[in-house]
């Protein structure tokens, strides 16, 4: 396996990032970081909380200095991004540069059914179907700047994992 830093999972909300990320860094013994978590503890405040008292504009300028913050940790991690980190303020760039980027592609049903009752997606909000796809249209290009992707449809939790470790074999 090649030296690596940091790794980075990125993707639509709902595309199982965390819950891959969770797994990913237990198997390679690292340290796991959710970005949306660590915004919460270093604000003291819920996603939705930073949404109402400041919009979407102090949402992505504390994303994105908790992104910096996160990587500038000497030890090399897991991180699960937010759907929107790398689409914002270069997060994709800061990522490529700190480490390794893996998109997880994942089918718009899918995408749908696991978003639906989540509560911390301000974004979505109401017209949630419409909004999810809006959000997929405008952030294609962006996830494509990720080092490698991995297709996610037809593949149980530990079938991603393995598809991940084997992107990170070549
Ligand atoms: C967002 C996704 C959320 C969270 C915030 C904004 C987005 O994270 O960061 O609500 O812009 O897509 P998840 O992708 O973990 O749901």
């Amino acid at each position: 396996m090649k030296s690596f830093k940091h790794i980075f999972l990125v993707g639509m909300p709902g595309s199982g990032k965390s819950t891959v990320g969770r797994l990913l860094a237990a198997e390679l013994s690292l340290v796991f970081f959710d970005l949306d978590a660590e915004i919460i503890s270093s604000q003291g405040k819920s996603i939705a909380e930073i949404f109402s008292e400041g919009g979407e504009e102090l949402f992505r300028k504390i994303e994105s200095e908790t992104l910096i913050n996160t990587i500038n940790k000497e030890t090399p991690f897991v991180m699960a991004a937010g759907g929107g980190t790398p689409c914002f303020l270069d997060g994709m760039q800061k990522m490529n540069d700190a480490g390794t980027t893996i998109y997880l592609d994942t089918p718009i049903d899918l995408l749908l059914s696991r978003t639906k009752k989540k509560q911390h997606r301000p974004l979505l909000g109401e017209n949630h179907a419409e909004k999810l796809k809006e959000l997929l249209k405008t952030r294609k290009d962006c996830y494509s700047k990720a080092n490698y992707e991995l297709q996610t449809k037809n593949l149980e939790l530990a079938g991603k994992i393995e598809g991940i470790l084997k992107i990170l074999a070549d």
